[in-house]
This record gives C-alpha cells, sequence and structure tokens, in this order.
C-alpha cells in the first residue's frame, strides 16, 4: 500500500504563493519518494490549479483538487466538472470534506454521487469523514464514522442524473463495486481537530482508522481492507507528525495550515518515509 501526504491549501494563497512553494518544495522534496512508497499532492484553490500544475509537471507531486460537482457538464453556476479536472491534470480530489458538509450542506447522497463520477474518470477521490466534538462527548464518533462510510459508498452513477442537489434517504440501488471502491483514499479527520491546534493522540487515530479498515473488511474484502490507505487530518505539522505516521493504521496525512508552509510540509514528507 502507499502512503499519502495530502497538502489542502483550502483558500489560501495567491501566485506569489505558488511560485515560492512549489520551488521550495521541488527543491527539498526527497529523491526516494517513489521507492519508499509515499505519494504527495497538493490541492490549491481551482484557480491556481494550472500554476501549479505548469510547475510541478514532470515532478513526483501531484496535483489535487479540494472541490467537484458530480456531473460531466451543464447550468451548474461556478462548479466544476470531473472532466475538467482531469484535463488539467489532476489526480486526487478531496470530497467530503467537514467543511463542505458544515458549510455547504454538502449530503452522504451528493459525496456518494462525487465519488462515482471521479472513479469513471480516474481521479482519486479522498474521501473525508469525522466526527463532530458533541458526537466525539457523546461517544458517537464510530456511529458516525459508519454511517458516512456506508453512505457514501451506496450510489450509482445513473442516480446522479435525477438527484444532482437533492437530500433524502437513499433508496436501494448499486453500490458502490469493489473495483471501484479499490480507488479509493480515505481521510479520518475528527472535525473538532481541525484548525484548532487540537490532535487526536496516535491511539485515537489509530483507533479509529482500524474501525474504518473493519467496516471495509466486513463490506468488501480482507484485501480491499489491507490495501486501502487511511490517512489521519486534523491539526497535523511537523512536531505532531512523526507519532502520528508511526501508528500501524495511519497510512499517510491530510494537512492544512501546515502545508502552506514549504518548510513544514517537506518536514511531514520526511517524516513519512521514515
Ligand atoms: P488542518 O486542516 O491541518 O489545518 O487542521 C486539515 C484539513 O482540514 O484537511
Amino acid at each position: 500500500m502507499c502512503n499519502w501526504i495530502v497538502g489542502n491549501w483550502k483558500m489560501n494563497g495567491s501566485l506569489a504563493h505558488v511560485a515560492e512553494f512549489t520551488a521550495a518544495l521541488l527543491k527539498g522534496i526527497p529523491a526516494n519518494l517513489g521507492a519508499a512508497g509515499t505519494r504527495v499532492a497538493i490541492c490549491p484553490p481551482h484557480p491556481y490549479l494550472t500554476a501549479v500544475g505548469e510547475r510541478i509537471a514532470g515532478s513526483q507531486v501531484e496535483l489535487g483538487a479540494q472541490k467537484v460537482h458530480p456531473l460531466p457538464s451543464g447550468a451548474f453556476t461556478g462548479e466544476v466538472s470531473p472532466v475538467m479536472l482531469s484535463e488539467f491534470g489532476v489526480s486526487v480530489c478531496i470530497i467530503g470534506h467537514s467543511e463542505h458538509r458544515q458549510y455547504f450542506g454538502v449530503t452522504d447522497v451528493i459525496i456518494a454521487q462525487k465519488l462515482h463520477a471521479l472513479t469513471a474518470v480516474g481521479i482519486i477521490p479522498i474521501l473525508c469523514v469525522g466526527e463532530t466534538l458533541v458526537e466525539r462527548e457523546a461517544d458517537r464518533q464510530k456511529e458516525v464514522i459508519e454511517t458516512q462510510l456506508r453512505l457514501a459508498m451506496k450510489d450509482s452513477e445513473e442516480d446522479v442524473r435525477g438527484r444532482q442537489v437533492s437530500d433524502t434517504v437513499l433508496a436501494p440501488h448499486p453500490e458502490l463495486s469493489e473495483e471501484a471502491a479499490g480507488k479509493l483514499v480515505i481521510a479520518y479527520e475528527p472535525v473538532w481537530a481541525i484548525g484548532t491546534g487540537q490532535t487526536a493522540t496516535p491511539e485515537q487515530a489509530n483507533g479509529m482508522h482500524e474501525f474504518i479498515r473493519d467496516i471495509l473488511r466486513e463490506r468488501y474484502s480482507e484485501s480491499l481492507a489491507e490495501a486501502m490507505p487511511i490517512l489521519y487530518g486534523g491539526s497535523v505539522n511537523e512536531e505532531n507528525a512523526g507519532e502520528l505516521l508511526r501508528q500501524p493504521d495511519i497510512n499517510g496525512a491530510l494537512v492544512g495550515g501546515a502545508s502552506l508552509k514549504a518548510d513544514a510540509f517537506l518536514s511531514i514528507i520526511n517524516q513519512a518515509i521514515k
């Protein structure tokens, strides 16, 4: 299985930042990344995809997106389709991020649709799941994660057309095939740890990753569960990355704030390959 270090810039950056950051990243990126089985991607805001893509072309760094619409084209103002992302060389796309779930009402139905649409064009979805503080305090984290995962893995491509914006309970229909599920990356991101400086302890995070793997084992197969990269996200930085990444069930990190600084991001990458 490969490990991933993914930088999620969120709504940050500028053209000057792109130039500075990519120059420093490419200069410092370890040559043995591939040999160590680690993949690195950065997900800038959409307007900077071209600029980042041009600068990292031919390097070991991959281009990621933060957002996608499930349909190939249509009257959806402000949206970008999976096919368009492909044209710009995007190889991974974050979906189900808690900021989308919380602030823009992105539902499990829509997340399932995006998941199908991305795998159909060969973009790797990074499916984010995570519980809120209230849910964690009520000891409901496992129930929440299981529901998010199971709903995301339902739905079918045909379903996308009829229900782009609906939030109805999923009707019975074909589920995500094992072949498509095998193309996913999952990110466990407890909402209470995102941007708060508060991380899950390595044991807490690893325990949730084990739980996610158990669901995949039961839902699909032992081989799929074992091969699934499960990343941790939530205030990962150069200080706490090493211990988190040493956990047996943590296969990389989805990094927000610390991915904006090339030296911090490089330090996290270096700790992933040790
Ligand atoms: P953070 O963000 O590292 O700034 O907490 C992580 C994320 O939202 O993916």
